[in-house]
């Protein structure tokens, strides 16, 4: 089944009625999916590829999507532009409860890598697409690690993948099918509380002590909480609590 769970016609009838385009290879899904935004696709609609040979991360991070053993998934979205901030939010909810049916209790490390057992098993970006002051729309990049091998890699410490975590064969389609699922359900609930409750109530570095690496420099204390805003709530030594919109945080024991 490895390689043979994607394909054009298999996403066509299980994803249907949504429009759908698989790439066997392409550089970014991001770019697939920007093109067809300004090709005017419709909402919801999606780019599938088997592998990219240029995927994109957080903070201009390269995101690896080897042939055959993960799924990279962007959804064209056109959120209000009062609830451009919550798309990541539900991107990584989606995921999480998506992971659960397998009986297993995936994290949300903030703001929205999804991991078990600590070890980060997909990637969330969220891009908007701007003409002037108008939102045009939303890619919502999803990466899911399926079955990539990340042994002899740097980050063979932080990286997992479904497979060998849940013990079982992933079909990459009806993976993707169940995710985007649960992005239409949620999607009525962009900007409520529930959205933000099932988000929070996810997070898995709550309580810990990290450092938070952000474009302004490095900051540690303990993570206390989120506010409103999704921002992570940091107490620092001297008592200060920084609100912290945006960085990657690391466990610092
Ligand atoms: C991250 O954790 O840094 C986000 C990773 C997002 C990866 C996905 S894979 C599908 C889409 N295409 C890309 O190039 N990136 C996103």
């Amino acid at each position: 089944m490895a390689h043979m769970d994607l394909s054009q016609e298999r996403l066509c009838a299980l994803l249907a009625p949504r429009p759908v385009r698989f790439f066997q290879q392409t550089p970014s899904t991001q770019d697939n999916a920007r093109q067809w935004l300004h090709d005017d696709a419709p909402d919801g609609a999606v780019v599938i590829a088997d592998e990219q040979i240029a995927g994109r991360g957080r903070l201009g991070r390269t995101w690896i999507t080897p042939p055959g053993a993960a799924l990279a998934l962007s959804i064209i979205l056109r959120p209000s532009p009062d609830h451009l901030s919550q798309i990541t939010l539900l991107g990584a909810v989606a995921v999480a409860i998506t992971v659960e049916t397998f009986g297993v209790q995936p994290g949300i490390k903030w703001p929205n890598d999804v991991r078990l057992n600590g070890l980060k098993f997909c990637g969330i970006l969220p891009e908007a697409v701007w003409d002037g002051s108008t939102l045009r729309g939303v890619i919502l990049g999803i990466g899911v690690n399926v079955r990539v091998d990340f042994s002899l890699t740097e980050v063979a410490t932080t990286a997992t993948s479904l497979e060998p975590a849940l013990g079982q064969p992933i079909d990459r389609a009806i993976l993707a099918r169940s995710i985007l699922e649960q992005i239409d359900d949620w999607w009525p609930h962009l900007g409520t509380p529930a959205l933000f409750q099932a988000w929070q109530t996810r997070l898995d570095m709550l309580g810990q002590n990290v450092t938070v690496q952000t474009f302004d420099g490095s900051i540690q204390g303990r993570a206390e909480a989120v506010n409103a805003q999704g921002a992570l709530l940091v107490r620092q030594d001297d008592g200060t609590v920084q609100p912290i919109l945006a960085g990657d945080v690391r466990s610092s024991g």
